[in-house]
């Protein structure tokens, strides 16, 4: 735990930063960072805010997807899971009849929150894996020490993946977020627009407070007030209406639409208990927050060393999220996934396509495991089907003008 630097007010609890070893190379790397251009046009946050808006108001869906981390070097790899989250909201708009917002866990999903601080191997200890922007996955006391000059590579990587989604000419395929968790870096990359005076995180489209960071005192709560980007707070099953209140008159005093997202990822078996009692207590107070519903985190396994998913958990806690918003006259706004679009062994699909004993042939995840390919389509499919039963609200699609097509315009 340390100060923010840069944060305006003093004491702030920024949890889950690194140890950086030398403090004079940090400041050499956030000097650098705060001279490059920032990563996204304030025009496309903007767009990218009012279509959340419209989600919020029950007239489109947001299908947000990536990996849990993203690797360096992983260019390849990350169009195939754009190419995929395309099609997971072709099917998702076709069959619901819902315009989908599409956002990409990439070009920028580099940093990673630990629940311990350090890793043991065979009596060996060292500091824990936090993300390609930190430090290296390779178990050894070099690659696992902090080094800040990997904050640049991360930002080159995101310009990378960045001209990757707008390199088909007329429109990119989708926006793009991450977890806003390492203060040195987004700090670094928060700009004021000269036209319009709006304060900009240029790091990504999106960006979202994970569950482990979203202490309302906090540091990462702080940043999310004091930019103009669409945010989202991660919720978990310790979370009380409370704090959601809490949350949301230090994020969105305003209540402007599109703002703040909260994506509850409670477990199959907890949902249903704890869901219904948030939700009310947040329509009560009138904000208008964007529900999605991350199904992997609450449902995370282990199978030996390895970290699963069932595919059963993950389908029953997206039908009890539609399930309890239709209960409660509120929309269920999205989905939150971990996925590729590569034949991966990570998530455990119970139809016997990828079981237990296939697990070692393809687990390749830095870090949480993801829907593969199939997986993937077939999670849009079965949700789409549950999302045909929602109704639309507000006035008619026609009415509204624009019915975005999965995408949206350009990124840039
Ligand atoms: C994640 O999205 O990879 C993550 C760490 O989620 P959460 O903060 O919900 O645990
Ligand atoms: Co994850």
């Amino acid at each position: 735990m340390s100060a923010v630097p840069g944060a305006p007010v003093g004491a702030l609890r920024a949890e889950q930063q690194p140890d950086w070893p030398d403090a004079d190379q940090l400041r050499r790397v956030t000097d650098e960072l705060r001279t490059r251009p920032a990563l996204v046009r304030q025009d496309d946050v903007t767009a990218l805010r009012h279509k959340v808006a419209q989600a919020a108001a029950g007239r489109a869906v947001l299908l947000q997807g990536g990996p849990c981390a993203e690797t360096f070097g992983s260019l390849a790899e990350t169009e195939r899971t754009v190419a995929t989250l395309g099609r997971m909201a072709e099917v998702l708009a076709r069959v619901s009849s819902f315009p989908v917002v599409t956002v990409g866990r990439l070009a920028g999903q580099y940093a990673k929150p630990r629940s311990r601080p350090t890793e043991e191997r065979d009596g060996v200890v060292l500091p824990v894996y936090r993300g390609d922007a930190v430090n290296g996955a390779v178990f050894n006391a070099v690659e696992r020490s902090p080094d800040p000059r990997r904050m640049l590579r991360a930002y080159d990587e995101s310009a990378a993946v960045l001209r990757g989604l707008g390199a088909d000419g007329a429109s990119a395929t989708c926006y793009t977020s991450h977890e806003a968790l390492l203060l040195d870096y987004e700090n670094a990359l928060v700009r004021t627009d000269p036209r319009t005076g709006r304060t900009l995180a240029g790091s990504g489209h999106m960006l979202w407070i994970g569950e482990r960071t979203r202490h309302v005192d906090g540091a990462h709560v702080h940043f999310a007030r004091r930019v103009d980007n669409p945010f989202a707070v991660k919720i978990g099953p310790s979370a009380t209406a409370d704090d959601l209140l809490e949350l949301i008159a230090r994020t969105n005093q305003e209540h402007t639409p599109g703002k703040l997202t909260l994506i509850t990822r409670l477990g199959a078996d907890r949902i249903d208990d704890i869901l219904p009692e948030l939700v009310e207590k947040v329509r009560l107070c009138g904000a208008p927050v964007l529900w999605v519903c991350d199904p992997m985190h609450g449902n995370t396994r282990t199978a030996g060393a390895l970290k699963i998913r069932l595919m059963s958990e993950i389908k029953a806690e997206i039908r009890s999220f539609v399930e309890i918003h239709r209960r409660l006259g509120t929309h269920p706004g999205g989905l939150h996934l971990e996925m590729t679009g590569d034949y991966v062994t990570e998530c455990v699909d119970g139809t016997g396509t990828v079981d237990d004993m296939d697990l070692m042939e393809r687990y390749t995840t830095a870090c949480d495991p993801r829907l593969n390919r199939d997986q993937a389509l077939e999670i849009a499919s079965f949700a789409a089907a549950l999302w045909a039963s929602v109704p639309e609200r507000g006035h008619s699609p026609g009415a509204l003008g624009e019915r975005f097509a999965p995408g949206g315009p350009a990124n840039r």
